[in-house]
């Protein structure tokens, strides 16, 4: 069966409907296009927990600052409806940038708790437009559930708070980080990376992988981190942070609790920002 696209709320409230009157379930995977691997999981979680699954594609202009790539963030939407045609998927909200931002949009979601610091220290703007947006999905569909992948793992835990605190009834269902063979999470912005960049990239991964294990066998966390952070720069890295945080509140963290953590980085190689995280 052919994917149906359709680009407004109305249309996306008008199918959602009728397949709840038939008793289903429905799940909504929201993304920004240029689909990998990583979504496809995301699809497949989706569906092992809805008979309906909606993907909507939209790349937000509210969450890129305004020196950052949303111009040239990858746009494929026939690719990306191919590769959701073969796993099924029935529906596509693809909606243009005036549905979701009509003339006079004046009401943004603020964030604080698990938005605090970390990628908010970097991108200021950032969780406003992906709260705002995921907000304005959520209320359209009014899904059952939506899958989060954790590779945006301070993403997910922001969403699920705002979730939590507006009392929308969707479950949010977290997906682990799809990686490349040799450990680079899939990120839409790998398609950016350069030859040699891309044989760099892995070891983000490691260290944090490294890293984490030094925590566990008992190491200092201050000094550990800051090994981590150069290990990362002599390789060429600009490193936003290398940070052991709460797992829940995202609270930074100087000493390894019992509670769960989790070790959270963003580096910069070239013009290309990668960020990566892993359970302590
Ligand atoms: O993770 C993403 O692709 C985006 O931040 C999201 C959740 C689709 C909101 O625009």
């Amino acid at each position: 069966m052919p994917v149906e696209t359709i680009d407004t709320v109305e249309e996306l409230r008008a199918q959602i409907a009728a397949w709840r009157k038939a008793g289903d379930k429905i799940a909504l995977v929201p993304t920004m296009g240029a689909l990998h691997a990583g979504h496809l999981m995301l699809v497949e979680a989706a569906q092992a927990k809805a008979e309906r699954v909606v993907v909507s594609i939209f790349v937000n202009p509210s969450q890129f600052g305004p020196n950052e790539d949303f111009s040239r963030y990858p746009r494929r939407q026939e690719e990306d409806l191919a590769a959701l045609e073969k796993l099924g998927v029935p529906l596509v909200f693809a909606p243009s940038v005036a549905e979701m931002y009509p003339q006079g949009f004046a009401t943004t979601i603020g964030v604080d708790g698990p938005a605090l610091g970390l990628e908010t220290d970097f991108r200021p703007n950032f969780f406003r437009g992906v709260a705002t947006v995921v907000a304005k999905l959520l209320i359209a569909a009014l899904p059952d559930f939506a899958t989060f992948g954790e590779k945006d793992y301070q993403q997910m835990q922001v969403v699920r708070r705002m979730v939590a605190d507006l009392a929308i009834p969707t479950t949010i269902l977290p997906v682990a980080t799809m990686r490349e063979p040799d450990g680079l999470a899939l990120s839409s912005r790998n398609l950016y990376l350069g030859a040699e960049e891309r044989q760099t990239a892995p070891l983000l991964y490691r260290v944090l992988t490294e890293t984490a294990s030094a925590l566990r066998a008992g190491m200092a966390p201050a000094e550990t981190l800051q090994a981590a952070n150069a290990r990362l720069s002599e390789a060429g890295f600009r490193v936003d942070y290398v940070a052991l945080c709460d797992a829940e509140s995202l609270e930074r963290l100087q000493e390894l609790p019992e509670a769960p953590a989790r070790l959270l980085a963003a580096a910069w190689l070239g013009t290309t920002r990668l960020i990566d995280n892993i359970a302590v």
